[in-house]
């Protein structure tokens, strides 16, 4: 349990458990693009970087790295539900194949607006992937093809994931309880 002066991390998934589902979403990720010859894996900056590094290692293919900012939460927990970039990939996407590497699916506005981007530069197949899927905040329908693990409407920090720029390097995913709430 980690503890900071308003609110504590209380764990939710391991990094032994990540780690495991990581390498099986590889697997299955490998298979997706067999015959690939090079794949693009593009990186939602900056809650992805953990994910996008396990996963990487754990891919049997040949596979080129790229990244994609979007605006965030800024410090607050409330999506804006309106999504710019920050910084655009640095390669070319038509007609090749890429895997996009996002942390958590939530409203879905990001994963929607970077969706139909992605789209709009005409790659030849497209798969998503998410670490988590909060499926009960929806508010836009979008769904990637593979996710690691279904959570409940929980605040989630660690493994890359942040609360106001903090708790990215935990090693495991926890909520975020604040004291008020518990005491
Ligand atoms: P969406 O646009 O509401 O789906 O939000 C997606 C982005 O919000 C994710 O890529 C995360 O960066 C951030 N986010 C959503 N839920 C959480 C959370 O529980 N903890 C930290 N960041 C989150
Ligand atoms: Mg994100």
């Amino acid at each position: 349990m980690i503890n900071h002066n308003d609110y504590t991390v209380e764990p939710m998934i391991s990094a032994k458990e990540i780690a495991a589902r990581v390498e099986s979403m590889a697997k299955t990720i490998a298979k997706e693009f067999d015959g690939t010859e090079q794949l693009i894996v593009i990186g939602l900056l900056r809650g992805s970087f953990m994910f996008i590094s396990d996963l990487v290692r754990e891919l049997e293919l040949a596979v080129e790295v790229d990244f994609i900012e979007t605006s965030s939460y800024g410090d607050s927990m409330e999506s804006s539900r309106e999504v710019r970039i920050l910084k655009d990939l640095r390669g070319e996407i038509k007609g090749r194949d890429i895997l996009v590497v996002e942390d958590i699916v939530d409203t879905g506005h990001t994963l929607q607006h970077v969706k139909r981007l992605l789209e709009s530069r005409e790659p030849s197949r497209m798969y998503i992937c998410a670490l988590l899927d909060k499926p009960t905040r929806r508010e836009v329908e979008v769904k990637a093809d593979i996710v690691g693990f279904e959570i409940p409407d929980e605040f989630v920090v660690g493994y890359g994931i942040d609360y106001a720029q903090r708790n990215r390097n935990l090693p495991y995913i926890g909520a975020v309880k604040f004291k008020a709430e518990t005491e």
